[in-house]
């Protein structure tokens, strides 16, 4: 399985797989500074909703083990810390809630530890939570794929768009993770790959992880979905997601409300598979999801090739929101969710978040 960020217990070291540089090259990162991490997370080497949570987690172990202050500073330290990976990027719940998760567990720690082992005891809880929320996204993701695979069948093609599989989690992905769990069974499918403009994270990255596991796949160009779909080609969409509400609402990658609506007009069934750390039950409709805009080199270049004039005006959200009435269920570790969301994703999820 692809190890997008692990910690190496015997070099004391953060490792992550630089995506921006996919599919060339598939080179490692090894570090325990905190700015690397975070500028990571802000220039998408390392993405996906889990993974960024995770890489946050660990982000923070690597700040505390290289704290040299003193116990009474400690606290605003961490707080400071965690502020700081949060401004990295706004969409994808996943990093909050990791980043709060940690941040709970290690202040517990460091209070209910005696004077003078209050930092090593936040060091080392740091560590341990980091740990358990990428074993814990591992085996979630495992979950989604087992509930998601019955909706395959063999001789059937699927379409997804972005990257929502191991690369984006802490291994095995989401939307693919349904693949991965219904290939390991034996079924018999194809999966057509959008390839996510702008950053084409379709082609650089899902378009790698599916070759590399040998499930048989072909890339499209964003604007070619609609056509295989009205020629029937296409028999189930699954997409990851950034950000679900309590009524249904999902932000995911740019380009996947207009494949929702594409599916829905070819009466396609269109799912998506989330870790109940994507769900935020706090909100409640889609325009109360913060959409990260990014720069404009995004769209105005491809790699270092402008195909833009220099004074075109450029709009670049880099995600969008799906509304429930498009989404045919939600799979999730917990089961799936189907309509009406406004109850049942409170009934399955909402005493677990
Ligand atoms: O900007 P990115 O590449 O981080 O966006 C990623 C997505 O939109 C994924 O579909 C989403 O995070 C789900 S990943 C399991």
């Amino acid at each position: 399985m692809i190890k997008t960020i692990f910690y190496n217990y015997e070099l004391d070291t953060i490792h992550f797989v630089d995506q921006t540089l996919l599919p060339a090259k598939k080179e490692v990162v090894s570090t325990m500074d905190i700015e690397v991490i975070a500028d990571a997370i802000r220039k998408l080497r390392v993405r996906g909703a889990p993974a960024i949570g995770i890489a946050a987690s660990f982000g923070l172990f690597a700040a505390i083990r290289n704290y040299r202050g003193d116990e009474i500073s400690f606290p605003k330290f961490l707080d400071e810390k965690c502020s700081f990976l949060s401004a990295t990027r706004p969409t994808a719940v996943n990093l909050f809630w990791a980043i709060n998760r940690s941040k709970k567990a290690i202040s517990s720690a460091f209070s209910n530890a005696e004077a003078g082992k209050k930092v090593f005891s936040a060091k080392k809880t740091a560590l341990e939570e980091a740990q358990k929320i990428l074993d814990e996204d591992i085996e979630m993701c495992r979950k989604i794929g087992d509930y998601g695979a019955q909706f395959l069948s063999d001789g059937q093609s699927w379409l997804t768009h972005c990257n929502a599989g191991a690369l984006a989690t802490g291994g095995f992905g989401t939307a693919l993770g349904l693949f991965r769990s219904a290939f390991e069974s034996g079924k018999k499918f194809h999966v057509y790959i959008d390839e996510t403009r702008p950053l084409l994270q379709g082609s650089r990255l899902t378009a790698w992880e599916l070759l590399e596991e040998g499930i048989p796949s072909t890339l499209i160009c964003d604007n070619m979905a609609a056509g295989l779909m009205a020629a029937g080609k296409i028999h189930g969409v699954v997409v990851g997601a950034d950000r679900i509400t309590n009524l249904g609402f999902v932000a995911n990658k740019i380009g996947t409300y207009g494949v929702a609506v594409m599916a829905q007009y070819h009466k396609i069934p269109f799912y998506v598979a989330a870790p109940i750390s994507t769900f935020d039950l706090k909100l409640t409709h889609g325009s109360e999801i913060q959409i990260e805009e990014r720069n404009r080199e995004e769209v105005a270049m491809i790699g270092p090739t402008m195909i833009a004039p220099k004074e075109a005006k450029v709009y670049n959200p880099a995600f969008d929101v799906t509304p429930p009435e498009l989404v045919t269920a939600i799979i999730t570790n917990f089961g799936v969710i189907t309509p009406p969301y406004s109850e049942n994703i409170k009934k399955i999820i909402g005493s677990k978040v």
